[in-house]
């Protein structure tokens, strides 16, 4: 069977994760790895902690015939790798990108992919010239829930969207990563951007464009950003949507990613209860979905795509993401400026 030939970067919390859900893929190989952290060259990863999941990492990972390199631009000009695959943290996605497409390689980047609007920019105008694939980590597109919520509701199953809360709520990551990046906000963007765009993605991804926002952010663990935010989105039909993210609570709090849909005929709901439509004539529903995360449905998806030839639009397009990017930046201009933002696309 043809196998996709994988170059990693990074090998932290999303790098692993990759790395496992890679391993154990018939169709993909992990042939290059690039990561500047000597002990991580060595499949090391006992240190790695992370926000979300439970892995066990006390054992090495399994090197075997993978090329490591301490510079990711010498790893990209590799010949044997066909998918460069981009975790390592926010600020030097870009660069890495933009040499890759260069180089003709297919692309997946975690999110954010880019720090700040001009680094978003040159993405932009290397994927419009790029003959090769080029999809982002914005795994709650694919995550089985969201998903199947996205389907029924953009099928007109439930009616009208009349309000939407989401919420993505994390401990406090302080000394869970390289260099305790996300805590500095030059670097990480704070919650605000590392983990709240991920429901700025899903409000953009299920009813379109917000006109403008107006966020309330608070400074609670990091160097200089927003830990904690809220965020309403402003819509011409008067529609209510707004959501929260967050990683100022302490250590020992639960992560929590969840949301509720109020429509004409059903509010859907990922809550405590678990995943349930509430039909206005009484009936409660529980949808079954595939048993798997919204990860290994993107990079099955991605790889699947390289290997046929096909361009990966089911979860992405380029713009959409870049429309959510900007949607978040706005929102940490609102948070710093106190008002309601219009967004400009
Ligand atoms: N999609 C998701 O659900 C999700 C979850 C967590 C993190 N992420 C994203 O994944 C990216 C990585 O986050 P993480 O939690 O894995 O961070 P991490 O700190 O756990 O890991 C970062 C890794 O990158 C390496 N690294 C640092 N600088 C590098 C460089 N210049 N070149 C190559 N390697 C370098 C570090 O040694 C480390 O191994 C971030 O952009 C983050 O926002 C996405």
């Amino acid at each position: 069977m043809k196998k996709a030939r994988i170059g990693l970067i990074g090998l932290g919390f999303m790098g692993s994760t990759h790395f496992r859900i890679y391993e154990a893929m018939e169709n993909a190989e992990i042939v290059a790895l690039a990561d500047i952290d000597p002990v991580k060259r060595k499949g090391d990863i006992s240190k790695v902690i992370g926000n979300i999941g439970n892995a066990d990492n006390s054992q090495p990972l399994n090197m075997t015939g993978i090329t490591v390199y301490e510079n990711a631009f010498d790893m990209i000009k590799d010949p044997n790798v066909d998918i460069v695959d981009i975790c390592c943290p926010t600020p030097f996605h870009a660069d890495y990108i933009i040499a890759a497409l260069e180089a003709g390689k297919h692309v997946f980047a975690e999110k954010p992919f880019a720090r700040n609007l001009e680094q978003g920019a040159r993405i932009a105008e290397a994927a419009k010239n790029a003959k090769t694939f080029l999809n982002f980590g914005m795994c709650v597109r694919a995550w089985p829930e969201y998903r199947y919520a996205y389907e029924q509701f953009k099928a007109g199953a439930y009616g009208k969207m009349i309000s939407a809360t989401f919420r993505r709520l994390s401990p406090d990551i302080d000394g869970n990563n390289w260099d305790n990046w996300f805590m500095d906000g030059k670097r990480s963007g704070g919650a605000l951007l590392d983990m709240h765009l991920h429901d700025t993605d899903a409000v953009c991804y299920f009813f379109g464009r917000p006109k403008a926002v107006t966020s309330n952010g608070v400074n609670i663990v990091s160097k200089g950003a927003i830990d904690h935010v809220i965020t309403f989105y402003h819509y011409d039909d008067g529609t209510l949507v707004e959501a929260e993210g967050s990683w100022g609570a302490p250590k020992t709090t639960p992560f929590e990613m969840t949301f509720q849909i109020i429509c004409e005929k059903a509010t859907i709901r990922l809550m405590a209860e678990g995943f349930k439509v509430y039909w206005k004539d009484g009936r409660v529903e529980s949808p079954s979905v595939e048993a798997t995360t919204g990860w290994h449905k993107e990079l099955a998806y991605f790889v699947d795509c390289v290997l046929n030839g096909v361009a990966p639009d089911k979860y992405q397009s380029f713009e959409s993401v870049y429309d959510a990017f900007k949607v978040v930046m706005a929102e940490q201009e609102s948070c710093d400026a106190g008002k309601r933002i219009e967004i400009q696309y």
